[in-house]
């Protein structure tokens, strides 16, 4: 049957039918909101570099994530900043470090919400390389051990999902035999397996003063060029323990979230990455684009492509959009 007996706008008389016949649904309870921690006491400032997102000390972080809550937020995830960095990045797996204690923190003030964290060296190394370096090269095995170690500190301080960024081979086998060991087999780990050395991380390294010092992150993280090698790694997070799994960044890797969707079965985040997230923001400030309506165009297509979870820095007001459709 075709035209005229076919009309397809009457699927589109109004906003009922619209809805009604939606194929897609964006809500709230799928978002997680990214937060940058630090160590200290009534720390809120602004990060430079990326809008409406701030450096908060552990009782502010929690008191961001009661109000992501509030909207109905499914989850938080930390990044850590320390108060030192070293070349073994030891912060990063100090029971006392600003991300376990938020945790904690967190955990109190909102039981309800799932606690994420970001599991990687990359911000508490002095060269600013997400794995441990000798002789001039990252140190592969021994990084997933400093990660596994780390994981067991969020774990431990109460944290629901780890979330390893780091692209070290194996590395989620290990952060699983760890936690395993330890009794933590209710820790869930959200891998990065599909993590492209991408320009569009460059507002976060800016905020997490994670850029590396030297070279690129090219020898962990993927190129952009590749669909079968990422269907690879994900293949193998999986195999090794991952409970979820990310493709990151999201916006211009759409393709590799529907490919990963239509060969697995397990939750699979896109994470909407900084340098997304500025681009959408720098169009809305200079008047050129509609920043809400742009927003909710996106985080539907990570949807449509086929992502369960979305990570981004626009989940609240996005869980405020949503709230008002
Ligand atoms: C570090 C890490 C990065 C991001 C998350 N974890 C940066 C990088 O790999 O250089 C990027 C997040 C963003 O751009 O929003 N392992
Ligand atoms: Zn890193």
């Amino acid at each position: 049957m075709s035209y005229p007996a076919t009309r397809l706008r009457r699927l589109r008389t109004s906003p009922a039918m619209r809805r009604l016949v939606r194929e897609t649904a964006l809500t709230a309870g799928h978002l997680v909101y990214p937060l940058f921690v630090r160590p200290g006491k009534n720390i809120k400032i602004p990060i430079p570099s990326m809008t409406d997102c701030f450096h908060l000390s552990p009782e502010n972080a929690a008191q961001e994530a009661k109000e992501a809550a509030k909207l109905g937020i499914g989850a938080v995830l930390l990044f850590g900043l320390p108060d030192k960095k070293d070349s073994a990045g030891s912060e990063a797996y100090s029971p006392d470090s600003a991300v376990a204690e938020a945790v904690k923190r967190i955990k109190d003030a909102a039981g309800e919400l799932v606690v994420c964290t970001d599991v990687c060296l990359c911000a508490y190394t002095d060269h600013g390389h997400c794995g441990l370096i000798e002789d001039g090269k990252i140190q592969n095995d021994k990084t997933c051990r400093l990660l596994g170690q780390m994981a067991l500190v969020h774990a431990k301080a109460g944290a629901d999902v780890v979330a390893p960024s780091d692209m070290m081979d194996g590395r989620v086998s290990v952060i699983r035999k760890m936690l395993d060991a330890d009794g933590l087999t209710d820790t869930a780990i959200m891998a990065y397996s599909a993590k492209y050395a991408s320009a569009y991380y460059g507002p976060f390294r800016e905020a997490a003063g994670s850029a590396p010092a030297q070279g690129d992150r090219k020898s962990y993280q993927m190129d952009p060029a590749n669909t079968r090698q990422a269907m690879r790694e994900i293949q193998l997070d999986i195999e090794e323990g991952a409970d979820i799994v990310m493709v990151k960044p999201a916006l211009a890797y759409l393709d590799v979230v529907r490919m990963a969707r239509d060969r697995f079965d397990v939750p699979i985040a896109a994470y909407n990455v900084s340098g997304e997230y500025m681009m959408l923001n720098a169009a809305a400030d200079a008047g050129l684009l509609d920043r809400t309506q742009a927003m909710l165009e996106i985080l539907t297509a990570f949807k449509r492509a086929g992502a369960d979870i979305i990570i981004t820095y626009f989940a609240k007001s996005a869980a405020a959009a949503l709230s008002k459709i």
